[in-house]
């Protein structure tokens, strides 16, 4: 049986699934339960000044029957007395000495900082976490994510915090900025000893198009929230790659964004995540979510003969590199198999009108397999992509008879490149 506890900057914890500070790690009983189901750990839902939130607070973004494949919020920090939080973290703690609870944190000031750190470990927080990400409400007074977009503001309060702190802080970075690697760098000057990201994407849901109001709704007006779900993955997955595979950058990382399923979690951990955090799935569908994560991760890590989490944590970050560096001879072309194309004609018009116009009906008008024209196809994956049968197009790469050269070879008149395909 595969290994999965997780050390993520000194924070133990059973396995790597951890609720996302956010509403279902609002409270101690909501937080007992969802360790019932099995999470590992939970990020409690921030604590700072209690504020009062608006109503509504929530939007979805629908597409194509799928419910909520974004999601995005107005809601701000948490809005429960201090107090009652501690104490539910104190008896948390006590009844799930195993599971990691990370206190999530955001104030003002220097003292604030020291106030709400002391008090936090005293209820037996196992780690904090520094909300530098908000994008809402919380930025507009100074906090969260205009701390996170400034790396100058992100050390100094970082360094305050760990030299306050007896337990691993962690630093929740923004996504709303051009380029992670100052943020992350910020932290780790400020004496951080991991970082987690990304905290939610600067968003419009939609607009209300009967009477002209964005949503989610306040009445009659609205304003930009934080967007988050199933459609971030790919940003928050780049943003964790970029910190994880950066030379000067070294502390553990806690991944977030979009994980939905026991893959995405994979994805995380493979582009160099110690732990996952998530948020809306639970919200979506509940803390059940959370044994399909376990199971598929422990069958995976069989599968793969991975023994230990820590074996898995960053395997595929060695194949990120620069666009210069990939083989510009490497050549794939689409085939199709005709036992299994039902001849709906998907990749015919996704190919004429948004590809390279190489997949042609048959000119036999009694065969339905399309045709693709392989002296003419550019290997884009379009089709592949647009097909609805599972494994119907496979991309099949060619023996062209050339060499590897990259771009950058090129450039330096060291590799030669073959002539180029569907460009005329
Ligand atoms: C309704 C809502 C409230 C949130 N509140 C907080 C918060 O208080 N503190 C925080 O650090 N992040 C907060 N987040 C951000 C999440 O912790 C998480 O970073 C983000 O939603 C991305 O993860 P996901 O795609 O799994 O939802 C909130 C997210 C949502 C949807
Ligand atoms: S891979 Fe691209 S170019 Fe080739 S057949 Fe498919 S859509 Fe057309
Ligand atoms: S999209 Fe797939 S199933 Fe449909 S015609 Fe093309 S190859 Fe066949």
């Amino acid at each position: 049986m595969p290994d999965l506890t997780s050390n993520c900057a000194g924070i133990k914890s059973p396995n790597p699934f951890w609720l996302a500070s956010a509403p279902p790690a609002n409270s101690g009983a909501q937080i007992m339960r969802a360790f019932d189901a099995g999470w590992g750990g939970a990020v409690w839902k921030t604590l700072g000044q209690p504020i009062q939130n608006v109503s509504s607070r929530f939007g979805g973004l629908h597409y194509r029957g799928t419910k909520a494949i974004g999601f995005n919020n107005i809601e701000l920090i948490t809005d429960r007395p201090l107090e009652t939080n501690f104490k539910e973290i104190y008896e948390v703690k006590k009844r799930y000495p195993d599971n990691a609870v990370i206190v999530s944190l955001m104030v003002e000031t220097k003292e604030e900082w020291k106030d709400i750190i002391k008090r936090s470990i005293d209820a037996g927080a196992d780690g904090l976490e520094l909300n530098f990400g908000c994008p809402h409400g919380m930025c507009e007074r100074g906090m969260g994510s205009a701390v996170g977009q400034e790396p100058t503001v992100n050390e100094r309060i970082t360094s305050w915090a760990v030299e306050y702190s007896t337990v691993p802080v962690l630093v929740k970075l923004t996504p709303n900025v051009g380029d992670i690697i100052p943020h992350g760098l910020a932290a780790q000057a400020g004496g951080g000893h991991g970082v987690s990201l990304i905290n939610t994407i600067k968003s419009i849901i939609g607009v209300d198009l009967d009477n002209m109001v964005l949503q989610p709704q306040v009445d009659t007006l609205s304003t930009n929230g934080g967007y988050c779900g199933a459609a971030v993955k790919p940003i928050a997955l780049h943003m964790v790659a970029q910190l994880a595979r950066h030379a000067e950058f070294n502390l553990p990382i806690s991944g977030i964004g979009g994980v939905s399923n026991w893959r995405d979690a994979v994805e995380f951990i493979a582009l160099g995540s110690t732990s996952v955090q998530v948020c809306t799935e639970v919200m979506l569908r509940g803390y059940r979510v959370v044994e399909d994560m376990i199971e598929g991760l422990e069958n995976f890590m069989e599968e793969k003969g991975y023994a230990k989490l820590d074996d898995l944590v960053g395997a595929a970050i060695p194949s990120y590199s620069e666009w210069g560096n990939l083989d510009m001879n490497y050549e794939t072309v689409a085939k199709i198999d005709s036992e299994s194309c039902i001849g709906c004609h998907l990749c015919v018009v996704a190919c004429h009108d948004g590809a390279h116009q190489c997949i042609h009906a048959n000119d036999d008008k009694s065969v339905f397999v399309p045709v693709v024209d392989e002296s003419e196809c550019v290997g884009c994956n379009l089709c592949q992509i647009v097909c609805p049968v599972p494994d119907c197009i496979s991309m099949v790469e060619v023996d062209n008879g050339w060499d590897r050269a990259t771009w950058n070879e090129h450039v330096a008149g060291t590799g030669k490149l073959r002539p180029k395909k569907g460009a005329h």
